[in-house]
């Protein structure tokens, strides 16, 4: 039994000797060339002139392209054709391509691409919210309004009322490898691309446009990535055209990398969310009427921000009952990146807004905020404000079991005894849940292909659709091979994602690489196997049904073969020995603009305590402790699963506290590199650090009852949040709800301990 085995990434031993390759690290051809771009240094503005002689005349330059010079499309958006590669006239950001360098060397097109001389006719930029809202700069119409009930009428016959405002900050991904793509022209006008994307299939769609091609003239190659996050799924595709096109104008091999400045500058980032709520609660704590609204600022193209803010809309609920609700999302447009998608897609930033009410909730009731949580839980048989039925909600037991693992209650009071005698250091702690579904928003994107081969020798090939970007999708897919033909995993190699192999694919995104492509291999796999079963069972005159694969061996009646040696027999009996696999989610369907149906196949689910301590004299705060039980199902891989769990947690928390964008009032990103912009280090994780998986059996069908786990658990990180909150609550009498924005920085926790110690003084 393959599945369900704690095996170690696939890679784990070239990862850390160094020896894996990426993108970057593929031998390139002797005459390559390398690229950068040049860019823009206005938010938004008419180009009036260009200067580009002292580019042209650079040593080592081949080439300066602008975007007259482009063969064919010039368009990198992966939704509404509004991302040219190369800019058209108007800027939209600071940062944004305007040419592009072809020269002998990277540093020789990087040095090069600075001598660029840009004019421009300023025009007003677009930054803030009520700067966008006044403008009305969005990418819809108007608001998409998601609603059940009576909100309003609830709200107004409720008890008790509370309204807040929450300010979410953005997030950059900070994958430890940048953007890269390498073009390798073929014969006949053919290209080969090599790319670090978690969406091969959409960079040979844009390639082909860009270059004026069917899509069987691009193959495009993707063996890993070094961290994707979401910031790989639309954002390769500028790096990609660009080598495409310079590799079809020069005949000659092409090649970007942006450094890790250029990478921050030019790349979307997660979206920044200002959430408004009002909701009205009876003396329980129950939510009898509550509306949202969201303001999420897109960045100056669409890309991925309508599915982002559906998907906040979508976990505006997360664990909770909203018998009466109304969600008003606002998407706007800025002069800024355009913000992609990123771990979780919108949902956390969604799912922040209904925490941060609990939390208001149990302040202003003087209840305990977990009392609260309970109190607006899910009951099996109730439904999302989309409609969706809750048919089954294990929250409950999940809470109750950490509840009791992490000593919650013993250390809560605990707490409180130490803050009373403690007037510097004040500790605080929090427990919240996680549901987030899974499925893709845009239906028809839940689908994915596998390709297997059988050798002769009986050892294994295959390829899907899915990439490994380090979340240890090819070794959860293998296992699910091997457990298919009884064989050892080291049997299975899974080779580079190829457009070539597997065609019209999805991004591997939503968490859903496996759940896809785990029944993709599995459905070629019994392919196969049916047909090695069938031989088998004519030779022995048995059943086909009686034919077993297991521990290396197939046996029948009294048969018994090697894995092997039954290839070797089929092969030698013409038997095909490979074979395609089409999956597709059943029962999913979604009207996006009614707000109605069922996106979701299922909920994955978690909860997570998390203890910290902050310092009301300079802001700073750790987390002392961490404690975390998380449902991945029936899991394909538990010690791959606790990574995704630890190190989504960890990136979580990283958002919400020390990750802070800061552009200045000129549109300028001045947190471009990690000398200004603070991801977590190995220090900043949890002293105590408990993770454990919940291991239920997935309800719904999907891979060995498995549960998606990519992003579900960057959503615990809230509870550092809400246990930030909760320690500065401690510094004042508790007449003021804290009201915390995020990311938590020591400045803000500063300036929120003050704003309790004020209130302290004249209560
Ligand atoms: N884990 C690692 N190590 N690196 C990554 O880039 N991306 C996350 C998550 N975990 C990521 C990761 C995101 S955004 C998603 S959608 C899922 O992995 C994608 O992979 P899966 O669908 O195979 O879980
Ligand atoms: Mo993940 S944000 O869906 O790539």
């Amino acid at each position: 039994m393959s599945v369900a085995r704690p095996l170690p990434h696939d890679a784990a031993r070239l990862h850390v000797t160094g020896e894996a390759r990426y993108a970057d690290d593929i031998p390139v051809p002797r005459d390559t060339l390398h690229l950068a771009f040049g860019l823009s240094a206005c938010a938004h503005g008419r180009i009036t002139g260009l200067d580009l002689d002292p580019v042209r005349g650079a040593e080592g330059v081949v080439a300066v392209l602008t975007a007259p010079d482009l063969p064919a499309a010039n368009d990198v958006s992966p939704s509404a054709h509004d991302e040219p590669l190369l800019a058209e006239g108007v800027v939209h950001y600071v940062g944004q391509p305007v040419f592009l360098v072809v020269a002998v060397s990277h540093l020789a097109a990087r040095r090069a691409a600075r001598l660029g001389r840009i004019e421009y006719e300023q025009r007003r930029g677009v930054f803030a919210y009520e700067d966008a809202l006044a403008a009305n700069a969005r990418f819809e119409d108007g608001p998409r309004i998601f609603a059940k009930g009576d909100a309003a009428g609830e709200i107004g016959r409720a008890p008790h009322m509370i309204e807040g405002t929450i300010d979410i900050g953005g997030q950059e991904h900070f994958y430890l490898e940048g953007q890269v793509a390498l073009a390798l022209p073929q014969e006949g006008g053919d290209m080969v691309i090599h790319a670090s994307t978690q969406h091969p299939s959409e960079i040979q769609h844009k390639v082909a446009d860009a270059l004026g091609a069917p899509m069987h003239a691009v193959r495009v190659e993707t063996r890993r990535l070094g961290g994707g996050f979401g910031g790989k799924e639309s954002q390769c595709n500028a790096p990609a055209c660009a080598v495409a096109v310079a590799a079809r104008l020069t005949g000659r091999p092409c090649k970007i990398r942006y450094d890790r400045d250029d990478d921050m500058i030019i790349t979307g980032k997660r979206h920044d969310f200002r959430i408004s709520y009002r909701a009205g609660v009876d003396d329980a704590g129950r939510i009898r009427g509550i509306e949202f609204r969201h303001l999420t600022r897109g960045g100056w193209s669409q890309d991925l921000t309508l599915p982002v803010a559906d998907r906040a809309m979508l976990h505006a609920d997360n664990a909770y009952h909203l018998p009466h609700v109304r969600i008003e999302s606002h998407r706007l447009r800025t002069n800024t990146q355009s913000a992609t998608a990123f771990r979780g897609f919108g949902g956390p930033q969604g799912m922040l807004g209904i925490e941060r009410v609990m939390d208001h909730i149990a302040a202003r009731l003087g209840r305990d905020p977990l009392e609260v949580r309970r109190a607006n839980f899910y009951a099996e048989g109730q439904t999302t404000p989309y409609h969706q039925t809750i048919t089954s909600f294990p929250l409950r037991e999940i809470v109750e079991r950490l509840e009791t693992t992490s000593d919650y209650r013993r250390r809560r009071a605990d707490i409180r005894a130490w803050n009373a005698e403690n007037p510097i250091l004040k500790r605080g702690i929090a427990l919240t849940p996680v549901k987030f579904g899974i499925s893709f928003t845009l239906t028809h994107l839940n689908q994915a292909g596998a390709l297997v081969h059988v050798y002769r020798d009986g050892s294994v090939h295959m390829n899907h659709g899915g990439t490994e970007m380090g979340q240890g999708l090819f070794q959860k897919v293998a296992q699910v091979a091997a457990q298919r033909f009884g064989i050892p995993v080291e049997m299975v190699k899974i080779t580079a994602t190829d457009t070539a192999k597997v065609p019209n694919t999805s991004a591997t995104a939503a968490s859903s690489g496996s759940d896809l492509n785990g029944m993709a291999v599995g459905i070629a796999c019994d392919a196969i196997r049916a047909r090695m079963a069938a031989h088998v069972a004519e030779r022995h005159q048995t059943d086909a049904g009686e034919v077993r694969f297991a521990e290396g061996r197939v046996r029948a009646g009294g048969a018994d073969y090697a894995f092997a040696e039954v290839a070797d027999i089929a092969w030698q009996a013409r038997i095909g020995l490979s074979a395609t696999g089409f999956y597709k989610t059943p029962g999913i369907e979604w009207d996006r603009i009614a707000g109605r149906g069922r996106p979701f196949h299922y909920f994955a689910y978690g909860a997570a305590v998390s203890e910290v301590v902050i310092d009301t004299l300079t802001g700073e705060n750790r987390i002392l402790r961490a404690d975390i039980l998380h449902d991945a199902g029936a899991s394909l891989n538990p010690a791959i699963d606790i990574g995704q769990v630890e190190g989504g947690f960890v990136q979580g928390a990283g958002w919400l506290t020390t990750e802070e964008l800061v552009w200045d009032d000129k549109g300028v990103l001045r947190t471009h590199a990690p000398s200004t912009y603070k991801i977590p280090a190995c220090s900043d994780r949890p002293d105590v650090f408990n993770v454990a998986l919940w291991g239920v059996p997935n309800p719904a069908t999907t891979i060995g009852r498995s549960k998606a786990v990519g992003e579900p658990p960057l959503m615990l990180g809230i509870s550092v949040l809400m246990a930030i909150s909760d320690a500065i609550a401690a510094c004042g009498t508790g007449v003021r709800y804290v009201a915390l924005d995020a990311p938590a920085t020591p400045e803000r926790v500063l300036a929120a301990v003050d704003r309790q110690r004020e209130d302290g003084g004249a209560a």
